[in-house]
Protein backbone atom coordinates (compact mmCIF):
# COMPACT_ATOMS: atom_id res chain seq x y z
CA UNK A 1 0.00 0.00 0.00
CA UNK A 2 1.05 3.27 -0.47
CA UNK A 3 -0.27 6.75 0.70
CA UNK A 4 0.54 9.86 -1.55
CA UNK A 5 -1.54 12.35 -3.05
CA UNK A 6 -4.59 11.67 -5.24
CA UNK A 7 -4.21 12.20 -8.97
CA UNK A 8 -6.32 14.27 -10.73
CA UNK A 9 -7.00 11.33 -13.48
CA UNK A 10 -8.08 9.15 -10.35
CA UNK A 11 -11.03 11.50 -9.31
CA UNK A 12 -13.62 9.28 -10.79
CA UNK A 13 -12.51 6.33 -8.84
CA UNK A 14 -12.58 8.28 -5.91
CA UNK A 15 -16.12 9.26 -6.72
CA UNK A 16 -16.78 6.10 -7.07
CA UNK A 17 -15.75 5.25 -3.32
CA UNK A 18 -17.55 8.34 -2.13
CA UNK A 19 -20.95 6.82 -3.88
CA UNK A 20 -20.26 3.46 -1.73
CA UNK A 21 -19.47 4.85 1.31
CA UNK A 22 -22.18 7.58 1.80
CA UNK A 23 -24.53 6.78 -1.44
CA UNK A 24 -25.14 9.33 -4.45
CA UNK A 25 -24.87 13.21 -5.16
CA UNK A 26 -24.23 16.04 -6.71
CA UNK A 27 -21.73 14.11 -8.91
CA UNK A 28 -20.82 17.23 -11.00
CA UNK A 29 -20.44 19.61 -8.05
CA UNK A 30 -18.46 17.35 -6.11
CA UNK A 31 -16.11 16.69 -8.75
CA UNK A 32 -16.02 20.53 -9.64
CA UNK A 33 -15.03 21.10 -5.63
CA UNK A 34 -12.49 18.11 -5.35
CA UNK A 35 -10.66 19.17 -8.66
CA UNK A 36 -9.72 22.28 -7.27
CA UNK A 37 -8.96 20.42 -3.84
CA UNK A 38 -6.66 18.56 -5.88
CA UNK A 39 -5.15 21.10 -7.01
CA UNK A 40 -4.29 22.63 -4.00
CA UNK A 41 -2.67 19.29 -2.70
CA UNK A 42 -5.14 18.60 -0.23
CA UNK A 43 -6.54 15.30 -1.21
CA UNK A 44 -4.53 12.03 -0.17
CA UNK A 45 -5.24 8.68 -2.39
CA UNK A 46 -4.42 4.80 -0.41
CA UNK A 47 -3.19 3.17 -3.52
CA UNK A 48 -3.04 -0.48 -3.95
CA UNK A 49 -0.39 -0.75 -6.96
CA UNK A 50 -2.14 1.74 -9.07
CA UNK A 51 -5.65 1.04 -7.92
CA UNK A 52 -7.27 3.86 -5.51
CA UNK A 53 -8.27 2.00 -2.08
CA UNK A 54 -9.14 4.77 0.09
CA UNK A 55 -9.43 8.60 0.16
CA UNK A 56 -9.67 11.59 2.39
CA UNK A 57 -9.23 15.17 2.26
CA UNK A 58 -9.13 18.00 4.53
CA UNK A 59 -10.05 21.79 4.41
CA UNK A 60 -7.91 25.04 5.00
CA UNK A 61 -10.27 26.46 8.09
CA UNK A 62 -9.59 29.05 10.81
CA UNK A 63 -10.78 27.86 13.82
CA UNK A 64 -11.75 30.77 16.40
CA UNK A 65 -10.27 29.78 20.03
CA UNK A 66 -10.54 32.06 22.81
CA UNK A 67 -11.10 34.65 19.86
CA UNK A 68 -8.71 34.17 18.13
CA UNK A 69 -8.23 32.78 14.83
CA UNK A 70 -6.19 29.31 14.45
CA UNK A 71 -5.20 27.70 11.17
CA UNK A 72 -7.19 24.24 11.64
CA UNK A 73 -7.19 21.37 8.56
CA UNK A 74 -11.17 20.23 8.47
CA UNK A 75 -10.81 16.14 7.44
CA UNK A 76 -13.84 15.28 5.41
CA UNK A 77 -14.66 12.58 2.93
CA UNK A 78 -13.05 9.90 4.57
CA UNK A 79 -13.72 6.42 2.75
CA UNK A 80 -11.92 3.03 2.38
CA UNK A 81 -13.17 0.65 -0.48
CA UNK A 82 -15.67 -1.54 1.43
CA UNK A 83 -14.14 -5.06 -0.18
CA UNK A 84 -10.71 -3.67 2.07
CA UNK A 85 -12.26 -2.31 5.05
CA UNK A 86 -11.19 -4.14 8.74
CA UNK A 87 -7.70 -4.46 7.50
CA UNK A 88 -6.32 -1.38 9.07
CA UNK A 89 -6.34 1.00 5.95
CA UNK A 90 -8.63 3.62 7.90
CA UNK A 91 -6.11 3.53 10.34
CA UNK A 92 -3.13 4.41 7.77
CA UNK A 93 -5.32 7.25 5.82
CA UNK A 94 -6.01 9.05 9.22
CA UNK A 95 -2.01 8.79 10.35
CA UNK A 96 -1.50 9.59 6.29
CA UNK A 97 -3.45 12.81 6.85
CA UNK A 98 -1.54 13.83 9.72
CA UNK A 99 1.37 14.13 7.95
CA UNK A 100 -0.48 15.64 4.88
CA UNK A 101 -1.19 18.53 6.89
CA UNK A 102 2.13 18.93 8.45
CA UNK A 103 2.43 22.95 8.84
CA UNK A 104 -1.22 23.20 10.38
CA UNK A 105 -1.47 23.76 14.55
CA UNK A 106 -4.85 22.19 14.76
CA UNK A 107 -6.97 19.38 12.67
CA UNK A 108 -10.63 18.73 13.47
CA UNK A 109 -13.66 16.12 12.18
CA UNK A 110 -17.13 14.88 12.15
CA UNK A 111 -16.28 11.08 12.75
CA UNK A 112 -18.99 8.50 11.01
CA UNK A 113 -17.06 6.53 13.56
CA UNK A 114 -14.66 7.43 16.35
CA UNK A 115 -12.33 5.10 16.87
CA UNK A 116 -10.75 5.36 13.56
CA UNK A 117 -9.43 8.52 14.43
CA UNK A 118 -8.88 7.95 18.47
CA UNK A 119 -5.71 6.13 17.14
CA UNK A 120 -4.61 8.77 15.41
CA UNK A 121 -4.45 11.12 18.44
CA UNK A 122 -8.26 13.17 17.77
CA UNK A 123 -10.64 13.47 21.02
CA UNK A 124 -14.10 14.37 21.21
CA UNK A 125 -14.21 18.77 21.56
CA UNK A 126 -17.26 20.21 20.91
CA UNK A 127 -20.19 20.04 18.90
CA UNK A 128 -22.91 21.70 16.34
CA UNK A 129 -26.10 21.77 18.25
CA UNK A 130 -29.46 22.23 17.04
CA UNK A 131 -32.38 23.16 18.87
CA UNK A 132 -36.26 23.19 17.52
CA UNK A 133 -38.35 25.87 18.76
CA UNK A 134 -41.83 26.56 18.43
CA UNK A 135 -41.82 29.47 15.37
CA UNK A 136 -44.41 31.89 16.82
CA UNK A 137 -41.34 31.93 20.02
CA UNK A 138 -39.61 33.57 17.81
CA UNK A 139 -41.83 35.99 16.48
CA UNK A 140 -42.82 37.27 19.19
CA UNK A 141 -38.93 38.59 20.25
CA UNK A 142 -38.72 42.08 18.57
CA UNK A 143 -38.86 44.67 20.70
CA UNK A 144 -37.96 47.37 18.64
CA UNK A 145 -36.66 48.92 15.44
CA UNK A 146 -33.43 47.69 14.29
CA UNK A 147 -31.92 47.76 10.93
CA UNK A 148 -31.35 45.17 8.85
CA UNK A 149 -31.00 44.89 4.90
CA UNK A 150 -31.12 41.57 2.83
CA UNK A 151 -27.29 40.30 1.86
CA UNK A 152 -26.26 38.82 -1.28
CA UNK A 153 -22.82 37.35 -2.82
CA UNK A 154 -21.29 40.15 -2.97
CA UNK A 155 -22.03 41.10 0.71
CA UNK A 156 -19.07 38.60 1.19
CA UNK A 157 -16.23 40.41 2.58
CA UNK A 158 -19.23 42.68 5.13
CA UNK A 159 -20.53 39.30 6.01
CA UNK A 160 -16.86 37.97 6.78
CA UNK A 161 -16.01 41.19 8.50
CA UNK A 162 -18.48 40.63 10.63
CA UNK A 163 -18.59 37.22 12.01
CA UNK A 164 -14.95 38.03 12.74
CA UNK A 165 -15.94 40.48 14.91
CA UNK A 166 -18.68 38.78 16.61
CA UNK A 167 -16.40 35.88 17.37
CA UNK A 168 -13.28 37.99 19.04
CA UNK A 169 -15.80 40.11 21.04
CA UNK A 170 -17.60 36.89 22.34
CA UNK A 171 -13.94 34.84 22.51
CA UNK A 172 -15.33 31.83 21.10
CA UNK A 173 -14.40 28.70 20.77
CA UNK A 174 -14.31 26.39 18.07
CA UNK A 175 -16.71 28.30 15.03
CA UNK A 176 -14.82 28.31 11.97
CA UNK A 177 -13.82 30.77 9.38
CA UNK A 178 -14.71 29.50 5.71
CA UNK A 179 -13.54 32.62 4.46
CA UNK A 180 -15.41 34.77 1.35
CA UNK A 181 -15.35 32.77 -1.36
CA UNK A 182 -17.92 29.96 0.94
CA UNK A 183 -20.17 32.90 1.21
CA UNK A 184 -20.28 34.16 -2.00
CA UNK A 185 -21.38 30.66 -2.99
CA UNK A 186 -23.84 30.27 -0.29
CA UNK A 187 -25.86 33.06 -1.11
CA UNK A 188 -25.09 32.93 -5.14
CA UNK A 189 -28.05 30.23 -5.08
CA UNK A 190 -32.23 31.44 -4.44
CA UNK A 191 -32.47 28.78 -1.17
CA UNK A 192 -30.57 30.88 1.36
CA UNK A 193 -31.94 34.12 2.43
CA UNK A 194 -29.23 35.72 4.38
CA UNK A 195 -29.60 39.74 6.14
CA UNK A 196 -26.91 41.55 7.73
CA UNK A 197 -27.35 44.15 10.19
CA UNK A 198 -24.05 46.43 12.06
CA UNK A 199 -23.82 43.64 14.32
CA UNK A 200 -25.31 40.25 13.24
CA UNK A 201 -25.79 37.88 10.84
CA UNK A 202 -28.78 35.71 9.40
CA UNK A 203 -28.55 33.07 7.06
CA UNK A 204 -31.93 30.76 7.24
CA UNK A 205 -33.88 28.64 3.75
CA UNK A 206 -37.40 26.48 4.21
CA UNK A 207 -36.47 22.39 5.21
CA UNK A 208 -35.93 19.73 2.64
CA UNK A 209 -39.74 19.25 2.86
CA UNK A 210 -40.88 22.80 2.84
CA UNK A 211 -42.50 22.50 6.32
CA UNK A 212 -40.29 23.89 8.70
CA UNK A 213 -37.60 27.13 8.91
CA UNK A 214 -33.89 26.23 9.14
CA UNK A 215 -31.35 28.48 10.57
CA UNK A 216 -28.18 27.74 9.61
CA UNK A 217 -26.58 31.12 11.57
CA UNK A 218 -27.59 33.79 13.48
CA UNK A 219 -24.89 35.85 15.21
CA UNK A 220 -25.71 38.78 16.85
CA UNK A 221 -23.45 41.51 19.21
CA UNK A 222 -26.24 42.98 20.92
CA UNK A 223 -30.05 41.91 22.18
CA UNK A 224 -31.63 44.35 19.99
CA UNK A 225 -30.15 42.88 16.82
CA UNK A 226 -31.33 38.92 18.18
CA UNK A 227 -34.13 39.99 18.49
CA UNK A 228 -34.62 41.42 15.67
CA UNK A 229 -32.87 38.30 13.39
CA UNK A 230 -34.85 35.79 15.69
CA UNK A 231 -38.36 37.60 14.83
CA UNK A 232 -37.49 38.30 11.18
CA UNK A 233 -37.53 34.71 11.29
CA UNK A 234 -40.50 33.98 13.14
CA UNK A 235 -42.27 36.43 11.16
CA UNK A 236 -42.86 33.10 8.90
CA UNK A 237 -45.24 31.35 11.97
CA UNK A 238 -48.23 30.97 9.86
CA UNK A 239 -46.70 28.66 7.83
CA UNK A 240 -44.30 27.23 9.20
CA UNK A 241 -44.65 25.36 12.25
CA UNK A 242 -41.52 25.15 13.97
CA UNK A 243 -37.21 26.76 13.35
CA UNK A 244 -34.19 24.00 13.64
CA UNK A 245 -31.74 26.36 14.35
CA UNK A 246 -27.98 26.04 14.34
CA UNK A 247 -27.10 28.09 17.71
CA UNK A 248 -24.06 27.79 20.24
CA UNK A 249 -24.82 25.70 23.37
CA UNK A 250 -24.66 28.63 25.16
CA UNK A 251 -26.53 31.42 23.10
CA UNK A 252 -28.17 34.37 23.71
CA UNK A 253 -31.34 32.75 22.03
CA UNK A 254 -32.09 30.48 24.99
CA UNK A 255 -31.84 33.23 27.69
CA UNK A 256 -34.18 35.01 24.95
CA UNK A 257 -37.06 33.01 24.50
CA UNK A 258 -39.37 33.36 26.81
CA UNK A 259 -40.10 29.74 27.90
CA UNK A 260 -37.58 26.97 27.36
CA UNK A 261 -40.00 23.66 28.45
CA UNK A 262 -40.58 22.86 24.30
CA UNK A 263 -37.04 22.88 23.45
CA UNK A 264 -35.62 19.96 21.83
CA UNK A 265 -31.85 20.13 21.40
CA UNK A 266 -29.58 18.04 19.48
CA UNK A 267 -26.06 17.55 19.06
CA UNK A 268 -23.48 16.64 16.34
CA UNK A 269 -20.14 15.85 18.10
CA UNK A 270 -17.06 16.74 16.54
CA UNK A 271 -12.90 15.94 17.65
CA UNK A 272 -10.07 17.85 17.60
CA UNK A 273 -6.57 16.89 17.54
CA UNK A 274 -3.45 19.14 17.95
CA UNK A 275 -1.09 18.81 15.38
CA UNK A 276 1.63 21.18 16.29
CA UNK A 277 1.68 22.11 20.17
CA UNK A 278 3.42 25.49 20.43
CA UNK A 279 2.30 26.63 16.96
CA UNK A 280 -1.57 25.45 18.39
CA UNK A 281 -0.79 27.04 22.12
CA UNK A 282 0.99 30.23 20.28
CA UNK A 283 -2.07 31.10 18.23
CA UNK A 284 -5.08 30.73 20.39
CA UNK A 285 -6.09 33.12 22.93
CA UNK A 286 -6.56 32.71 26.62
CA UNK A 287 -7.76 34.63 29.44
CA UNK A 288 -6.72 38.22 30.05
CA UNK A 289 -5.22 38.48 33.44
CA UNK A 290 -4.41 34.89 34.09
CA UNK A 291 -0.45 34.42 34.30
CA UNK A 292 1.20 31.05 34.74
CA UNK A 293 3.91 28.72 34.45
CA UNK A 294 2.81 24.67 34.13
CA UNK A 295 4.93 22.13 33.54
CA UNK A 296 3.71 19.61 31.49
CA UNK A 297 4.77 15.74 29.73
CA UNK A 298 2.75 14.93 26.18
CA UNK A 299 3.62 12.12 24.69
CA UNK A 300 2.64 11.47 21.02
CA UNK A 301 4.41 9.00 18.80
CA UNK A 302 2.08 9.98 15.74
CA UNK A 303 3.63 13.73 15.94
CA UNK A 304 6.90 13.43 17.31
CA UNK A 305 7.75 16.89 17.80
CA UNK A 306 4.93 17.44 20.12
CA UNK A 307 6.27 15.20 22.51
CA UNK A 308 8.16 15.68 25.74
CA UNK A 309 8.51 18.04 28.51
CA UNK A 310 7.12 21.50 28.01
CA UNK A 311 6.67 24.81 30.71
CA UNK A 312 3.48 26.40 29.11
CA UNK A 313 3.32 30.04 29.92
CA UNK A 314 0.48 32.12 30.03
CA UNK A 315 0.29 35.94 30.25
CA UNK A 316 -1.47 39.36 29.35
CA UNK A 317 -3.74 36.54 27.04
CA UNK A 318 -1.38 34.74 25.05
CA UNK A 319 0.33 31.36 25.58
CA UNK A 320 3.96 29.76 24.82
CA UNK A 321 5.12 26.08 25.06
CA UNK A 322 8.82 26.23 25.63
CA UNK A 323 11.31 23.04 26.02
CA UNK A 324 12.33 22.22 29.45
CA UNK A 325 14.28 19.39 31.31
CA UNK A 326 11.91 16.26 32.11
CA UNK A 327 9.86 16.40 34.81
CA UNK A 328 8.89 13.04 35.91
CA UNK A 329 6.34 13.93 38.54
CA UNK A 330 4.93 16.52 35.62
CA UNK A 331 1.16 16.31 34.53
CA UNK A 332 1.14 13.62 31.80
CA UNK A 333 -0.99 14.05 28.51
CA UNK A 334 -1.48 12.11 25.60
CA UNK A 335 -2.25 13.17 22.12
CA UNK A 336 -5.72 12.71 23.06
CA UNK A 337 -5.85 14.46 26.34
CA UNK A 338 -4.18 17.66 24.57
CA UNK A 339 -6.95 17.96 22.10
CA UNK A 340 -9.80 17.94 24.68
CA UNK A 341 -7.65 19.53 27.29
CA UNK A 342 -7.07 22.49 24.31
CA UNK A 343 -11.16 22.24 23.72
CA UNK A 344 -11.95 23.08 27.33
CA UNK A 345 -12.66 19.45 28.91
CA UNK A 346 -11.58 19.99 32.57
CA UNK A 347 -8.68 17.83 34.21
CA UNK A 348 -10.78 15.91 36.48
CA UNK A 349 -12.87 14.73 33.77
CA UNK A 350 -9.78 13.91 31.57
CA UNK A 351 -8.21 11.71 34.74
CA UNK A 352 -11.63 10.37 35.77
CA UNK A 353 -11.46 8.84 31.91
CA UNK A 354 -7.85 7.96 32.26
CA UNK A 355 -6.60 10.25 29.91
CA UNK A 356 -4.57 12.08 32.08
CA UNK A 357 -2.72 11.61 35.18
CA UNK A 358 0.70 13.35 37.25
CA UNK A 359 0.47 16.22 39.14
CA UNK A 360 -2.61 17.71 40.16
CA UNK A 361 -1.66 20.68 41.92
CA UNK A 362 -2.06 23.02 38.21
CA UNK A 363 -5.26 21.35 37.55
CA UNK A 364 -7.39 24.23 38.07
CA UNK A 365 -5.10 26.76 36.26
CA UNK A 366 -4.88 24.90 33.60
CA UNK A 367 -9.32 24.77 33.47
CA UNK A 368 -8.96 28.44 33.90
CA UNK A 369 -6.72 28.88 30.55
CA UNK A 370 -8.37 26.55 28.46
CA UNK A 371 -12.17 26.59 29.63
CA UNK A 372 -14.72 27.00 27.49
CA UNK A 373 -17.31 25.68 25.51
CA UNK A 374 -16.48 24.59 22.05
CA UNK A 375 -19.31 24.93 19.36
CA UNK A 376 -19.52 24.75 15.44
CA UNK A 377 -22.18 26.23 13.62
CA UNK A 378 -21.08 24.24 9.97
CA UNK A 379 -20.37 20.67 8.96
CA UNK A 380 -18.11 19.86 6.57
C1 LIG B 1 -14.88 4.10 8.69
C2 LIG B 1 -13.86 3.53 7.71
C3 LIG B 1 -13.09 4.70 7.07
C4 LIG B 1 -12.89 2.64 8.51
O1 LIG B 1 -11.93 2.10 7.61
P1 LIG B 1 -11.29 0.64 7.88
O2 LIG B 1 -10.18 0.46 6.93
O3 LIG B 1 -12.35 -0.38 7.89
O4 LIG B 1 -10.75 0.86 9.39
P2 LIG B 1 -9.60 0.03 10.12
O5 LIG B 1 -9.60 -1.38 9.65
O6 LIG B 1 -8.33 0.79 10.01
O7 LIG B 1 -10.14 0.09 11.62
C5 LIG B 1 -9.72 1.12 12.52
C6 LIG B 1 -10.57 1.08 13.77
O8 LIG B 1 -11.89 1.55 13.47
C7 LIG B 1 -12.85 0.58 13.88
N1 LIG B 1 -13.98 0.65 12.94
C8 LIG B 1 -13.91 0.51 11.60
N2 LIG B 1 -15.14 0.65 11.07
C9 LIG B 1 -15.98 0.88 12.10
C10 LIG B 1 -17.38 1.09 12.20
N3 LIG B 1 -18.15 1.11 11.12
N4 LIG B 1 -17.90 1.32 13.42
C11 LIG B 1 -17.13 1.31 14.53
N5 LIG B 1 -15.79 1.10 14.49
C12 LIG B 1 -15.23 0.90 13.29
C13 LIG B 1 -12.11 -0.74 13.80
O9 LIG B 1 -12.72 -1.71 14.64
C14 LIG B 1 -10.75 -0.34 14.30
O10 LIG B 1 -10.73 -0.19 15.70
P3 LIG B 1 -9.92 -1.20 16.62
O11 LIG B 1 -8.55 -1.29 16.05
O12 LIG B 1 -9.98 -0.57 17.96
O13 LIG B 1 -10.68 -2.48 16.50
C15 LIG B 1 -14.54 2.65 6.61
O14 LIG B 1 -15.32 1.67 7.25
C16 LIG B 1 -15.43 3.43 5.68
O15 LIG B 1 -14.96 3.88 4.64
N6 LIG B 1 -16.72 3.56 6.01
C17 LIG B 1 -17.69 4.29 5.22
C18 LIG B 1 -17.40 5.78 5.18
C19 LIG B 1 -17.17 6.39 6.55
O16 LIG B 1 -17.88 6.12 7.51
N7 LIG B 1 -16.16 7.25 6.60
C20 LIG B 1 -15.79 7.95 7.81
C21 LIG B 1 -16.27 9.33 7.70
S1 LIG B 1 -15.84 10.31 9.10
Amino acid sequence: MDIRALAPEDLDAAYDLRVRAFGPGDQAGWLRHCRLAVRRGEVLGVYDGDRLVASGRYHRFEQWWHGRAVPMGGVASVYVAPEERGRGIGRRLAQGLLEFMDGLPLTALYPATAPVYRSAGYEHAGAQHFVTVPAEALRTLATGPVKVRRAGPGDAPEIVGVLRRMHAEARDNGPIDRGEDWFRELLDGDDVFAYLADDGFLAYGWSADGRDLVVHRCVAGSAETARALWALVGSGSSVARSVRACVAPDDPLFWLLRDRSAEDVRRVSWMLRVLDAPAAVAARGFPAGLSAEVPLTITDEARPGNAGAWRLSVDGGRGTLTRTDDAPDALRLPARALAALYAGVPLTRLRRSGLAEGDASTDAILDAAFGGTPYMLDYF
